[in-house]
């Protein structure tokens, strides 16, 4: 007779979820592709969806406030996301690459918009919800621990001052090519803030259940390192990580 004792096999009753939320430029997007590197998760960087249905929407001459025909454009979105292994994706928008077009502030602005429509946002859920798959998922965006994903095993509520917000964001746009004007963007990000936290559906807000971290004073390192440690805590989670411990 073996005394062996056979090992469980763990199955998630769902796939674990790491939600990141917070305003725009807070950090999120490359912590979060860092963070998915790191556990060896899948990537959901949810605002890039809303620029996306921007753009389309500007492709065709659809107005931004034109919520029965943005609805039928978000249901219908012929957009394919591109992932080379080394964290870099591409964007492919009816057979166009629109990786660096979605990253100008004239389409945030616009994405901000179209995401203050209900019936918008009930178009882009299942689009979201599709990109939880094994071993696991880090995600993106203002209401992905509130909205899309209310079950997620940690979630994480990221801010900076607005002066280190558009300090980041002016670096980024420079590194990019695109020209800045710092006090615009600063003046942006206020007007983004107010629009994405007052809006009647899914506001930015930190779920009930979120950790906190300001980042205005933290490198990338150090925000990630920090997330690292609630991952560890959350067995969970760091069961189907691969890098957690
Ligand atoms: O994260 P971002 O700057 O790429 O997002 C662009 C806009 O999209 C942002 O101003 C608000 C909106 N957004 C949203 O409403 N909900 C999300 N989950 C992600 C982005």
């Amino acid at each position: 007779m073996s005394l062996e004792v056979e090992k469980p096999v763990l199955v998630p009753a769902t796939v674990p979820v790491v939600a990141l939320d917070g305003p725009t430029a807070s950090g999120k997007g490359t912590v979060a592709s860092r963070l998915a590197a790191l556990l060896g998760f899948h990537v959901l960087d949810s605002g890039l969806l809303y620029r996306v249905l921007a753009l389309a929407a500007e492709h065709h001459g659809v107005g931004l406030e034109n919520e029965d025909a943005l609805e039928v454009l978000a249901g219908h979105l012929d957009v394919q996301f591109d992932c080379d292994g080394r964290g870099d994706s591409r964007v492919i928008l009816e057979g166009e690459d629109v990786s660096l077009a979605l990253r100008q502030e004239t389409v945030g602005r616009a994405a901000s918009l179209v995401a203050a429509l209900r019936r918008v946002r009930s178009a882009l859920l299942n689009r979201q919800r599709a990109f939880r798959e094994l071993p696991g998922l880090v995600a993106d965006g203002r209401d992905m621990g509130t909205v899309v994903f209310p079950d997620a095993c940690l979630k994480v509520y990221m801010t900076a001052s607005v002066e280190a917000r558009a300090g980041r964001r002016y670096r980024q746009l420079l590194e990019k090519g695109f020209d800045a004007s710092l006090a615009d963007l600063t003046q942006d990000i206020r007007n983004r803030d107010m629009r994405d936290m007052t809006r009647t559906v899914a506001p930015l807000k930190p779920a009930e259940d979120a950790n906190h971290i300001d980042t205005t004073d933290m490198g990338v390192d150090e925000v990630v390192e920090r997330i690292l440690i609630w991952v560890r805590q959350q067995p969970e989670l760091a069961a189907f990580a691969h890098q957690a411990q």
